[in-house]
């Protein structure tokens, strides 16, 4: 594949967010091939630094993704008094025990990631110390109203931004009072920081789950020696699950290996199935039910998409995804199935982009409250590169080429809005176009996956 170099070197390396924008052209590409290994997941690297820091003696994780995200939380950890370090391939962590997070000392830089904000600000609110948070225009523009309205019940304090965003200050409570909290957003995050914020809370914290969402916590949590429960009940809608915590915890060291990000996979996924004679491996892929949701509906779509040697790797289902190019058809995607890929969606409207017929989605609010508003974000980015995007309310309708590549983008770049999965999936965008496509910032793929450039240099050849 040739990628143009508008700033090519220093992107594969590391990139200062400082820097200029690195904006790059996306060119078509060659078929993907060989194996390849993406980065450790995204939201288990978080939680394992988090819990490794509760816990009493040493965590050791291997697999950590060593994005921007994971080291914003390393941060704010190492600011409370844990002491996180990297010996060769290896993560240690020496915790502080539940209960033993000192007052940092300086505001928490989040950089650009919810997932520490949220589940920080849950850890903090059982804790009786102070924490401002900060973070970039992106972070910035996120609610935290989510997150501050259980955990105010549990009696933390917030001064916020207005509209309930960064910058904000907290006050933890000490003893908090446990809860019973129905989640009204169908959000990993919110059940996060409402169960961290249980962990030092004395009595049983429960949270209900109308719709479930990832269960990185609570698989990590009771692996982590914490005593916690689900419950499958019939509820208005359908089954939801209750999820109960006993509080007081105490948290015992681990040994974590982190399985591939499925949320990575998901570029070459798509990638391999829209380009031209690819026949790619994707090894060690994290398969968790609750964020697998994208391999079914591509596969719905026609998507050639092999599982195999399916294994378990700390706790979590894995497989090597063997991924052939396919001719895919729109389809409409229940909206039901959303939370279990509900970062996958902007890739997934590229593969829309080349289907053959209309695929349709719905019920995506969430995706406008993301690292940027993902609805409007791919619609003008995908229209740009030339495909044939309606914007709804809650959802995208897509006109596929049938296969054709797109036109690409010609004087004006796509625009990312300092969200890592826009430009990844514009990437992917242009290897299936004409003339390429320019994404405006590439530097935003630091949070989440350092190496993709690199990596889609090595697959395509
Ligand atoms: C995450 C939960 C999801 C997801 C995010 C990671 C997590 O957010 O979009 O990338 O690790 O818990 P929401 O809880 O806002 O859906």
């Amino acid at each position: 594949m040739a990628l143009s170099k508008t700033c090519a070197s220093k992107i594969a390396l590391s990139v200062s967010r400082t820097d200029p924008l690195p904006a790059h052209r996306f060119l078509p590409s060659g078929p993907l091939r060989g194996r390849i290994r993406v980065p450790g997941d995204k939201s288990i690297s978080h939680r394992s630094i988090m819990f490794g820091a509760l816990a009493v003696g040493e965590t050791r994780v291997s697999g950590l993704l060593e994005g921007e995200d994971v080291m914003a939380t390393a941060a704010a950890m190492r600011a409370m008094g844990a002491n996180i370090e990297k010996h060769g391939e290896e993560w240690r962590i020496n915790g502080v025990g539940v209960g033993g997070l000192l007052q940092p000392e300086q505001a928490l830089d989040m950089g650009n990631s919810g997932t520490s904000t949220r589940l920080l600000m849950g850890l903090i609110a059982g804790h009786g110390i102070s924490a401002s948070f900060t973070g970039d225009a992106s972070l910035s523009r996120r609610p935290m109203g989510r997150v501050i309205e259980p955990l105010s019940l549990m009696g933390a304090s917030f001064e916020a931004s207005p509209g309930g965003t960064l910058p904000l200050m907290m006050r933890g409570a000490h003893p908090a009072v446990p809860i019973e909290y129905r989640l009204p957003v169908a959000s990993a995050q919110v059940k996060s920081a409402v169960l961290l914020a249980g962990l030092n809370t004395p009595g049983i914290t429960t949270v209900i789950e109308p719709v479930p969402t990832r269960d990185h916590s609570e698989r990590m949590l009771r692996g982590f020696g914490a005593e916690l429960e689900v419950e499958e009940a019939g509820g208005a809608k359908g089954p939801e699950r209750i999820i109960r915590i006993r509080g007081e915890a105490e948290l015992r060291p681990q040994d974590v290996v982190v399985p591939g990000d499925p949320s990575s996979a998901a570029f070459f996924i798509v990638a391999a199935l829209i380009t031209e004679g690819s026949d790619l491996v994707i090894e060690n892929v994290g398969l968790n039910p609750t964020r697998a949701g994208l391999i079914e509906v591509l596969r719905q779509m026609g998507g050639g998409i092999e599982e195999l040697n399916p294994r378990e790797v700390g706790g979590e289902p894995v497989a090597d995804l063997r991924v052939k190019h396919s001719a895919l058809r729109g389809i409409e995607v229940d909206p039901a199935i959303a939370p279990a890929m509900i970062d996958e969606f902007p890739v997934l409207f590229v593969a829309a982009s080349l289907a053959e017929g209309t695929t349709t989605t719905s019920g995506l609010d969430e995706l406008r409250v993301k690292e940027s508003d993902r609805l409007t974000a791919m619609a003008e980015a995908l229209a740009l590169s030339g495909a044939r995007v309606t914007e709804r309310e809650d959802g995208l309708i897509i006109e596929g080429t049938a296969g054709a590549p797109l036109p690409g983008t010609s004087d004006e770049p796509v625009v990312t809005h300092l969200d890592h999965r826009i430009a990844m999936s514009m990437a992917v965008a242009g290897l299936a176009s004409k003339d390429g496509v320019e994404v405006d910032d590439t530097s935003p793929i630091q949070t989440s996956f350092p190496n993709f450039i690199a990596l889609l240099k090595e697959a395509a050849g």
